[in-house]
C-alpha cells in the first residue's frame, strides 16, 4: 500500500490540481456548465479508480455524483460523502494567485476549493484506487459527491429520499472539516446548525434628498444598524427572546474535557492579525466558536457606495445574517424566533420584512460507536497518535438528514486547519494534509471491518 502511494504521489497531486482548474461555483448561474464539468471529471475519476457505475444523477439543481463497489455483501459498507462545489471566489484582487490556477507555495496547494472540499473528498479517490490495486477493499464502498453543499444541499434531500436503497450503508464517512492542528490530530465529534435570512428595512418610498428630508424622516440604514446592534447585550448574548431556550449546556466535565483541546490564543490572534478575541461572556474561544450559538450579519448594503458623495437618504436597507446553532436548536424555531423579534423592534416610520434562506440543524455523533473508534485508531496509526474529540463551529447540513432519512450516522474525518483560509482569499490545503489523509484513510476501513465483525 505505502509504496503504491508513493509510486503515484506526482499523478495524485496533478490530477487534484486538474479538478481544481474547474471553477465549480455552485451560486454563481454563470458557472453552472463549469459545475457539471466538475462533475464529470469526479464520475471519470471514479470509474478510473475501479469504481462500478460511476454516474451522473440529476436533480433540480446540480448533478450528483454516485459510484459504489460492493466486494462481498456480508462486509460492512462505507458511504463516503463530499462536495465538488465550490464557494465563489470574489474578491478575486486579493489573491495572491488566481483562484483557479492552482499553485504550489511553501508546501501548500493554493486554490479556491483546495481544502473545502475538492482536496479533502479526493483523497478518498484515491485512498479507494490504493485498496483496490493493493490488498483490496475491506469494506464495500459507496461515494457519493454532490454539487450543492455551498448552497445548502437543497436537492440532495429528495436524492436520498428517492435513492434510499441505493445509499444503504452502515456509516458514512465525511472529510470536510478540520483538525487542530499537523501536531495535534482531532475528530470532530458535532457541528453547529444553521439559521439564514435577509432583511430588508424599508422608509419613504424613494430615495431623498438628505438635506431636504434629513432629520424628518427615518433612514432605513441608522435604523437598520440600531436594530442590529440591539441584537448583542453588553455580555455579548444574543437577546431574542426563547433564543437560548433549547441550547443543551455542557456538563463542567464535557467542558473541561472540551478544554484539554490544545488552544494558542497567541498564535491565533496573530494568524487573523487581531489584537483581541470577542465574544460571549463566560465562554473560552474554542467553546465560543462550537458549542455556543451565535448570530452575525454576513452582508449589509443600502444607500450610495459609489465614489464620492452623494447625499442621499435611502429608501431601503438590508443585511444577510446568520445564526450557528447548537443542538437542541433547530432552524426552523430559531428563524420564527427571529422573525417575530426582528419585526417587533422595528420603529413606526420603517417596514420590516424578513426572508428565509437555507438552514440546517446541528449534529453530533456519538463517541462509543465503533465507528468513531475505527476513525480514531485509523488516526492512530497513520499519524501515531490518537485523535483529540472536537466538536465543530462550521455546518454540514446533510449530516442531521442522513440520520433522519437514512438512519446512519457520519463520522467527520477531516484533514484540514482552521487556518486554511475555506470561504476566503487564498484558500489552501497543505501538501502534507493530503497525502497523510489518502494514508489514514485505508486504516479506517481495515478497522471498521475488524471491529464491525
Ligand atoms: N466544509 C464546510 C463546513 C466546515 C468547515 C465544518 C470547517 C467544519 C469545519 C462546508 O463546506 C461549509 O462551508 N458549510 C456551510 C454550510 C452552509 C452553506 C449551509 C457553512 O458552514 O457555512
Ligand atoms: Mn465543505
Ligand atoms: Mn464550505
Amino acid at each position: 500500500m505505502n509504496n503504491y502511494l508513493e509510486t503515484n504521489k506526482q499523478r495524485f497531486l496533478d490530477e487534484l490540481l486538474d479538478l481544481l482548474r474547474i471553477p465549480s461555483v455552485s451560486a454563481d448561474s454563470k458557472f453552472k456548465d463549469e459545475v457539471r464539468r466538475a462533475a464529470e471529471f469526479v464520475r471519470d475519476k471514479l470509474t478510473a479508480a475501479g469504481l462500478d457505475d460511476a454516474t451522473l444523477f440529476e436533480t433540480l439543481g446540480h448533478p450528483v455524483v454516485y459510484a459504489e463497489k460492493i466486494v462481498d455483501p456480508a462486509k460492512p459498507t462505507v458511504l463516503v460523502y463530499g462536495h465538488y462545489d465550490v464557494q465563489p471566489a470574489d474578491p478575486y484582487e486579493l489573491w495572491d494567485t488566481p483562484p483557479f490556477e492552482p499553485t504550489i507555495r511553501n508546501e501548500r496547494i493554493y486554490a479556491r476549493g483546495a481544502c473545502d472540499d475538492k482536496g479533502q473528498f479526493y483523497m478518498h479517490i484515491k485512498a479507494i484506487e490504493a485498496m483496490m490495486a493493493t490488498d483490496g477493499l475491506p469494506c464495500n464502498v459507496k461515494v457519493m459527491i454532490e454539487g450543492e453543499e455551498e448552497v445548502g444541499s437543497d436537492h440532495l434531500g429528495t436524492f436520498v429520499v428517492e435513492h434510499r436503497d441505493m445509499l444503504k450503508a452502515d456509516v458514512i464517512l465525511i472529510s470536510d472539516t478540520s483538525i487542530i492542528s499537523n501536531e495535534t490530530p482531532s475528530l470532530e465529534t458535532g457541528l453547529r446548525g444553521l439559521s439564514y435570512v435577509e432583511v430588508q428595512v424599508t422608509g419613504a418610498n424613494r430615495d431623498l434628498h438628505s438635506g431636504v428630508y434629513g432629520g424628518g424622516v427615518a433612514n432605513p440604514i441608522n435604523v437598520l444598524c440600531d436594530m442590529i446592534a440591539s441584537l448583542h447585550d453588553e455580555n455579548g448574548r444574543i437577546t431574542i427572546p426563547g433564543f437560548y431556550d433549547n441550547v443543551m449546556d455542557l456538563s463542567e466535565d464535557e467542558r473541561a474535557e472540551l478544554a484539554k483541546a490544545p488552544f494558542d490564543l497567541n498564535e491565533y490572534k496573530r494568524d487573523l492579525a487581531i489584537n483581541d478575541v470577542a465574544g460571549e461572556k463566560g465562554y473560552s474561544t474554542t467553546e465560543r466558536t462550537s458549542i455556543r450559538p451565535t448570530l452575525d450579519v454576513n452582508g449589509i448594503w443600502g444607500g450610495y457606495t459609489g465614489e464620492g458623495a452623494k447625499t442621499v437618504l435611502p429608501s431601503k436597507a438590508s443585511a444577510k445574517i446568520s445564526m450557528r446553532l447548537v443542538p437542541n436548536q433547530t432552524p426552523d424555531e430559531i428563524t420564527e424566533l427571529f422573525t417575530r423579534h426582528f419585526t417587533a423592534i422595528a420603529p413606526s416610520g420603517v417596514t420590516v420584512r424578513v426572508t428565509p434562506h437555507h438552514g440546517g440543524m446541528p449534529y453530533v455523533t456519538p463517541v462509543d460507536s465503533i465507528e468513531f473508534e475505527a476513525a480514531s485508531k485509523a488516526f492512530e496509526d497513520a499519524w501515531g497518535k490518537k485523535p483529540v474529540p472536537t466538536r465543530g463551529g462550521g455546518s454540514i447540513p446533510i449530516t442531521a438528514l442522513f440520520e433522519k432519512e437514512l438512519g446512519i450516522k457520519s463520522i467527520l474525518m477531516g484533514f484540514g486547519l482552521d487556518s486554511d483560509a475555506l470561504h476566503s482569499p487564498n484558500e489552501s490545503y497543505g501538501l502534507f494534509n493530503f497525502y497523510k489523509g489518502i494514508e489514514t484513510i485505508p486504516y479506517f476501513y481495515k478497522h471498521y471491518a475488524e471491529l464491525k465483525q
